[in-house]
Parts: C-alpha cells; structure tokens; sequence
C-alpha cells in the first residue's frame, strides 16, 4: 500500500455531497486479480452504500473482493449485507498488561502437564528469524481451513509468505524478539505467542498458537501471562490483539484473562 501510494498511486473512491464535502473514501489494491479493500470510511449510510457499490463493480469485473476494514462506516453491516459481502467480524481486545501477568513457573507447569512424556526436551524462547518456517508449520497445523484469512488455501507456501509479511512488515506492530515466546518440544515448534510492539507503552499479540495435540492444558492461558509480564516489564501498559469473534475457544481464552472489547473490524469476503 505505502509503495502504491508514494510511487503509482493508490486506487480508491471518494463520495462528496451536493456541497462537495467529503462524506466518506475506501482505497483499494488488486492483487492476485481480485480487489483488495484496505480501508473504508464514511459518515453517512448512503455514501457506505455508494461506496460498497462500487467497489462491487470493481470486484465484479475481477475474481471477487477480500478487505479487512475498521468497522467505524456508518451503516456498514446492512450495507455490506444487501450487497451480498460477506463480513466476519474481528474483535480488538485490550487490557492492562500488569493485571494478566502471573508468576514465571505458570508457563513450565502447563508444559509439563501438556508434554506428558517426561522425557521431552522442552525449550522455551524468544523469536529468531530462523523460527519462519517452523512457525508457518505450527500456524498451518493449528488453524486448519479456519486460517483462510491469513491463507486462503491452507498451503504451507502461504503460511510462509505470512508470516514472512508479519515479522519484517509493520502493519501488526514491530516484531519484539524478547517479548515473544517460541515453545519447541524436541526440537519442533509446538507453540507460539508473537508479541510486537505498537507504539510507546503499547504491545500487541500479532498471532498466539498451540498444537493441537498439546491443547487444553494451559499452555495459552501461560503463554499470554509470560508476554505480558514482559511487556509489564519492559515498560508497556496495554497488550491488545484482534480475535474472530467466531473463534471461540480464543474468545473464551481471552475473556478469562480479563481482556475488553475496545473495537471492530470486519474481514470482508464477496
Ligand atoms: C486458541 C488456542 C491458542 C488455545 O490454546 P490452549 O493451549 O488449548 O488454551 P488453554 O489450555 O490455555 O485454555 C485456556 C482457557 O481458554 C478457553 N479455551 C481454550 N480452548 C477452548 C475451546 N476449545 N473451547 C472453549 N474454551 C476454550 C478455556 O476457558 C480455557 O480454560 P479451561 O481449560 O480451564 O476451561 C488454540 O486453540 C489454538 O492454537 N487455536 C488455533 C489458533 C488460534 O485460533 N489462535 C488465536 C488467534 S487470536
């Protein structure tokens, strides 16, 4: 988006009323021939409806339309509705990092009743460069064809350019080595808390994952607990994260670690 929009120019729509004041804008990319919805914003339903509409029409003439969008237009949900996009929305959650954190052995307690054989070698560390494939593994074996949102066809090539985009592009925050945990078991990625930083005083969870096999004993709920006392330690306040609402073991995750509702955005799939 930065590149379209200092070199070739970024393509959008504008909608101004009879007076010609601005009333609401959307920007857009085509990649992979489909149109790709960055941002839309409005303060009136009929310049969402305006907008959403022409989008379609750009959309219609290629492969469809995917966007993650704030939900802020005015009338955005009916709008989307009736022109038939299909919207699944995205929390924001946030909480204050000191109330999450828990002591340090929380998260070497759930390990070893997650692991179950005593003898594994459990290794639990910040993030390195060299974690990109084993994390793209993890993502792909933890989310299953409910991750079409980060890779719409579940392929590990996907999961690669991802996670790839994640840590080096800064749209998730700053990737922060030390306030991520990698958790291998011999060896092998099992889990995954990547922590990035927002701005001053504020983290973020830019993905939180656990293998399937090691699930329901903690893991997560210990793996926050350790970001956030970091964090806490580090100096933020607040750790944030975004969450399907339609993903509800997350949802429930969050919930019990005190995490609030603080905005919407809306994956957008026509
Ligand atoms: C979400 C996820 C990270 C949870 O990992 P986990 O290690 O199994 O979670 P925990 O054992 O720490 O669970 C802590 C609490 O979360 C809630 N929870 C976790 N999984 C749940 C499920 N399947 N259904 C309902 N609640 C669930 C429960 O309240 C649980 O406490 P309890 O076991 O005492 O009831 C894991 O399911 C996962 O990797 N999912 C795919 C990736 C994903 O969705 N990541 C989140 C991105 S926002």
């Amino acid at each position: 988006v930065e590149q379209a929009r200092v070199s070739w120019g970024l393509p959008g729509l504008i909608v101004r009323d009879g007076d010609g004041a601005v009333r609401g804008w959307t920007f857009f990319m085509v990649r992979h021939n489909r149109v790709e919805v960055g941002g839309l914003v409005s303060d009136d339903a009929a310049a969402t409806q305006a907008l959403v509409a022409a989008l379609m029409v750009e959309a219609r003439a290629r492969d469809g339309l995917r966007g993650f969008v704030h939900a802020g237009a005015v009338g955005i949900d009916d709008v989307l509705a009736n022109c038939g996009v299909h919207a699944e929305a995205y929390r924001y959650l946030a909480c204050d990092c000191a109330r999450v954190a828990t002591p340090s052995g929380a998260l070497d307690e759930a390990l070893a009743r997650a692991a179950h054989d005593g003898a594994t070698l459990v290794d639990v560390r910040g993030w390195r460069i060299a974690d990109l494939e084993g994390a793209a593994r993890l993502l792909r074996d933890a989310y299953g064809a409910r991750g079409a949102l980060f890779a719409p066809q579940n392929e590990l090539s996907e999961w690669r350019d991802y996670v790839h985009n994640l840590v080096t592009q800064s749209a998730c925050g700053v990737v922060s080595p030390q306030l991520s945990r990698v958790v291998l078991l011999n060896g092998r990625m099992q889990a995954l808390a990547l922590a990035t930083t927002l701005a001053e005083g504020s983290a973020h969870i830019a993905q939180l994952a656990v293998d399937p096999a090691l699930r329901r004993h903690g893991v997560a709920a210990a793996l926050m607990a350790d970001v956030a006392r970091r964090a806490s330690r580090a100096g933020h306040s607040q750790l944030s994260l975004l969450v399907s609402s339609e993903n509800r073991a997350a949802c429930e995750l969050y919930h019990g670690l005190g995490m609030v509702e603080t905005g919407r955005f809306l994956a957008l799939r026509g």
